[in-house]
């Protein structure tokens, strides 16, 4: 019969195989988990001591002291690589001068390097004057130890672990201020620069990313409501963020964090975001938010698990 011969037999046996594979845990090609390492290869960015611990900080605004309050309190934990996820202070005139000069001055002090995803707030003029160094990241030539990541960059640390680096958000406020005097349109995380990030993900053949910073929170995370409506946050101001957030998560579902860590939000919280990617692949990624300047949550020591992406987190109190 003919309804016999398509499905019976072997073709029965093998429909049975896929059945299981695609039920077991572990069998399912198009199920990513996070709890299975896969190898990671690469050179490391820089040759800092193997700690596998880093520091994570949110936003700063450019407020010097507190800045400075931090970076004390990673030196004192040991900590010689900080990651910032943007609004970190780069602002022209002599207060942004101001800080990047106290602080560079700090991290020479302590031996401490840091590696700044760009912001919203921040002077996108000076950032297109940077020099690229030879492992892709941005650079001031008076302040070398601090690294901008250009959006979309991709690097592996010194324990190995990939990461990811997203910049970029549009401000609510963006109709209260001055075009090149406290806002930039280069603000503005664009298609581009998602697909860079895709295809840098792709060109090394990473089936994920460990740890994704950005400085927005990708849509759907988590429901960000305020709680008055201002004139000046238009329709148009909340749709011209709101896509940006959507950007985001797109190039979140195509790369597929273990961790992702953001600023922007001024609140400390931990999430977790079962995705699905464009393909159909489901993943399941770990998302801290970091506060700003003053809040506590602001800065957190985090351990790095290339495979896994972040292990044990410890909150640095004011
Ligand atoms: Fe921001």
């Amino acid at each position: 019969m003919e309804f016999r011969d398509s499905l019976g037999g072997a073709g029965l046996l093998a429909g049975a195989r896929q059945l299981f594979d695609w039920l077991v845990p572990g069998r399912n090609p198009d199920c990513i988990r996070s709890d299975q390492p896969e190898p990671s290869v690469g050179v490391p960015i820089h040759n800092r001591p193997v700690t596998g611990r880093i520091g994570l900080a949110g936003d700063w605004h450019g407020n010097v002291s507190w800045a400075m309050s931090r970076i004390r309190l990673f030196a004192a934990q040991g900590i010689s690589t900080i990651y910032h996820v943007g609004d970190f202070g780069l602002w022209p005139g002599a207060t942004g001068e101001y800080f990047l000069k106290t602080l560079h001055r700090a991290c020479v002090d302590r031996d401490l390097e840091m590696f700044i995803v760009l912001g919203n707030h921040e002077d996108y003029h000076r950032a297109a004057a940077m020099q690229l160094d030879e492992q892709g990241w941005l650079c001031l030539e008076s302040y070398p130890r601090f690294r901008f990541a250009p959006r979309g960059h991709t690097w592996i640390d010194a324990h190995g672990a990939r990461f990811a680096a997203l910049g970029g958000a549009g401000s609510i406020d963006r109709n209260t201020r001055r075009i090149g005097i406290d806002w930039w349109p280069q603000e503005e995380l664009t298609q581009f620069d998602c697909d860079r990030l895709v295809a840098n993900v792709r060109s090394q053949q990473w089936a994920r990313v460990d740890v994704m910073l950005t400085h927005d929170a990708p849509a759907g995370l988590r429901r960000f409501g305020m709680t008055e409506r201002p004139a000046w946050f238009t329709p148009e101001i909340e749709d011209y963020c709101a896509i940006q957030r959507i950007r985001l998560r797109h190039a979140m579902d195509e790369v597929l964090p273990r961790w992702l860590a953001h600023g922007h939000w001024h609140d400390y919280f931990r999430d977790s975001w079962d995705g699905l990617s464009a393909s159909g692949t489901y993943y399941h990624c770990e998302v801290l938010g970091l506060a700003a300047d003053g809040m506590r949550g602001n800065a957190v020591i985090a351990e790095v698990l290339p495979g896994f992406g972040l292990g044990a987190i410890t909150e640095l109190l004011p």
